[in-house]
């Protein structure tokens, strides 16, 4: 028997339909489209509005449509993985929510806690289940709605994030395609830089944290970015090192969809060809876990990706987490 990896074998996703412009948002906090354009890149975000529709049904409806993509049978699914900091409740698992949802009842099913950084490490923990041979068909569910912790009074947070779920089928592949190499790390000394300060363990809700906002996102841009050019590039230039990859050598880089300065700039850094980076930023934002999913899901859709494409995913986000990881496709998409 060769080696198994772990490939994905469908894409599916869900956004929600309201679309909260560069516009709306200059009617509510003090920017504008050109700076918001110009400082981040992006034009439009997606928005769940109805509070009855929680981070569980966006990724419900990502498994629904992956399901219907890939005729797959509920029952087959051994294990999810949900990836989210927006999950419906501290616990249970949303994971547990999405599998009751979609039919899914023979399922170890979890949570992980990786910020922006979700799917890089949902696949990559994904991928040692597979690899073992311990578990056959695997769904990794990103899910945000980043909406409900994003404090639309602070103009300097509100404009960056946006709602949206995707989620990949992973099954073993014999043939060399699938994750190849993954390097994905945590600098803890990062954990303050980039949060929601109150709400748990560490500082319980109280009438105070809500007067005083700690239940949005907290965020010190400039150290972030900085951090992220650093880390990103570093992780990328690691695995295609180890890899034997130049950048004409991608079919495809992915990078998190945070900033389009800091896309542009890490793929500068790693000599990619700038018509091989793969960018959605204008149309949905940050989606924090979701963002790789959705560009994949959009790549599929357009019939953009084909068997054997080598293609490098990065990512960085809370914790610090970050890291990138390299895949050989294991499908043709067709339009
Ligand atoms: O996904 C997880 C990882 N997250 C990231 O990777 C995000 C990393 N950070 C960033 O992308 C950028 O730091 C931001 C987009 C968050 C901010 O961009 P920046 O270029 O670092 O701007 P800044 O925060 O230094 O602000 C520059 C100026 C300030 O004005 P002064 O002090 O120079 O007068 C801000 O008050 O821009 C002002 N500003 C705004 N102006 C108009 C901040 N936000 C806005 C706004 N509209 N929305």
């Amino acid at each position: 028997m060769g080696k198994i990896n772990a490939v994905i074998t469908g894409v599916g996703a869900f956004l929600p339909d309201y679309v909260l412009t560069n516009d709306e948002l200059s009617r509510m906090v003090d920017t504008n489209d050109e700076w918001i354009t110009t400082r981040v890149g992006i034009k439009e975000r997606r928005i769940e509005k109805d509070p009855q529709k929680p981070a569980s049904f966006l990724g419900t409806k990502a498994v629904e449509n992956l399901f219907e993509r890939t005729h797959t049978n509920p029952d087959e699914i051994e294990l999810v993985i949900c990836a989210t900091s927006t999950p419906d409740h501290i616990f249970p698992a949303t994971a547990a929510y999405i599998a009751e949802n979609c039919g899914i009842k023979h399922a170890l099913c979890f949570d992980v806690q990786a910020a922006c950084a979700g799917f890089l490490t949902a696949y990559t923990i994904a991928s040692n289940f597979i690899e073992s041979g311990r578990k056959k068909k695997v769904l990794v569910v990103t899910t945000e709605k980043m909406s409900f912790m994003v404090d639309y009074t602070d103009r300097a947070t509100c404009p960056l994030f946006g709602d949206g779920a995707g989620a990949v089928l992973i099954e073993g592949n014999e043939e060399g395609f699938g994750l190849i190499d993954s390097e994905m790390r945590t600098d803890g000394a990062g954990t303050d830089y980039l949060q929601m300060k109150a709400g748990g363990s560490a500082k319980p809700a109280s009438h105070e944290t809500v007067d005083a906002h700690e239940h949005f996102v907290y965020q010190e841009g400039k150290v972030v970015f900085k951090h992220a050019v650093t880390n990103m590039c570093a992780t990328t230039a690691e695995v295609m090192e180890r890899n034997n990859l130049k950048g004409e050598d991608l079919r495809w880089f992915i990078p998190h969809q945070a900033n389009l300065r800091i896309i542009e700039a890490v793929g500068e850094r790693v000599a990619i060809p700038s018509d091989r980076v793969y960018v959605n930023i204008q149309k949905y934002g940050n989606t924090s876990s979701a963002t790789i999913p959705i560009c994949l899901w959009e790549m599929q859709n357009n019939g953009q990706l084909k068997k054997g494409d080598k293609i490098v995913c990065t990512t960085f986000g809370a914790g610090f987490t970050f890291g990138a990881i390299y895949i050989k496709w294991g499908y043709d998409t067709d339009k």
